[in-house]
């Protein structure tokens, strides 16, 4: 049965790729995208998000400016990590399309409310969005079918503070929120997906395709790679959020415990940071599905052949 997707992120090379992969995969129906600050100001995000779809030939896809801010803590954007313009290297035209005028989160309780039971939230950003969604409407904690959430650093280490994952770091407020909101979610933390590297000799492959989309995750994931290679010592380029979107239709990809997870509000070295509580001495029970080991590089090789398809459809239409 078709995923009906709300996908809310921080358009950023790897959400880019999570969106080529959402349009590539007949498992998807995607259904809207809510823009959220963090790779980049949602309203380059937002553009983003425009341009990746014309690439893609899907300006069928609605897409909503979000929050340009977190809830409490001061904004942080990582152009280190993404590129000034969030698509590192890779040029697209300006959008032909604009944003929907309504905002993001009043665009995900709407849609979540008006068919409850049918859609899936993936959320891929900083959880600023999603969290004020609930806060606007409780109720969507029930009429949800499920969350998949890329975030957190369960036993791995930190990829923002040592501690601490991006997209946890950036908005922690908004992730308690989301994480204790009772809401059917599972979570994709950098344990399995720093296992996740793309390579220069996949990108090659893709390459050998001559078609846009290519050139665009070449570009696009070229810049990524300098960034992996200069602040973390990493080959290639690890690609968070397409395995989060993947795993809505091959959750076989991964295996999960379901844990009760939460995240530090303390404000000091470990603010952000996300752990399990996997002896249960907090006798608290699970709130949501954790993802803790993965078959790489078979999801590497879904997502290459994905693209490779992708690539070959855009040049024919
Ligand atoms: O920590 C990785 C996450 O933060 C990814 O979603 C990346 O795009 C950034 O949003
Ligand atoms: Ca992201």
């Amino acid at each position: 049965m078709t995923k009906r997707i709300l996908l809310d992120t921080d358009p950023g090379i790897d959400d880019s790729l999570a969106i080529l992969l959402a349009l590539a995969s007949p498992e998807i129906s995607l259904e809207g995208i809510s823009v959220v600050h963090g790779n980049c100001p949602a309203e380059q995000g937002t553009i983003n998000a425009l341009s990746v779809l014309e690439l893609a030939k899907a300006s069928h896809v609605p897409v909503y400016r979000g929050c340009e801010l977190p809830l409490v803590q001061p904004s942080l954007l990582a152009p280190e990590t993404h590129g000034d313009g969030g698509i590192g290297y890779a040029k697209l035209s300006e959008p032909l399309i604009q944003a929907k005028v309504q905002k993001g989160s009043d665009f995900l309780i709407e849609k979540i409310m008006s068919e409850p039971g049918e859609f899936t939230l993936v959320c891929i950003g900083p959880l600023t969005n999603a969290a004020l969604a609930l806060r606007q409407e409780p109720r969507i904690v029930e009429a949800v079918k499920e969350v998949f959430i890329m975030g957190g650093a369960i036993r791995h280490e930190g990829n923002t503070t040592p501690l601490a994952e991006f997209n946890t770091f950036v908005d922690p407020h908004a992730a308690h929120v989301v994480f204790h909101s009772g809401m059917p979610i599972t979570l994709t933390p950098l344990d399995v997906t720093y296992q996740c590297i793309l390579m220069q000799d996949d990108v090659n492959r893709l390459l050998k395709i001559d078609s846009p989309i290519p050139k665009f995750i070449a570009d696009a994931t070229r810049f990524y790679m300098e960034f992996h290679d200069e602040y973390q010592s990493i080959e290639g380029c690890v690609i968070n959020d397409p395995l989060t979107m993947a795993l809505t239709f091959a959750p076989e990809l991964c295996n999960y415990q379901e844990e009760y997870v939460d995240v530090d509000l303390s404000g000091g070295v470990s603010m952000g940071n996300t752990f399990a509580d996997f002896y249960k001495m907090t006798k608290k029970s699970a709130n949501m599905k954790v993802a803790l080991g993965v078959r790489a590089r078979d999801f590497i090789e879904l997502f290459l052949e994905r693209m490779e398809k992708l690539a070959l459809a855009s040049n024919v239409s």
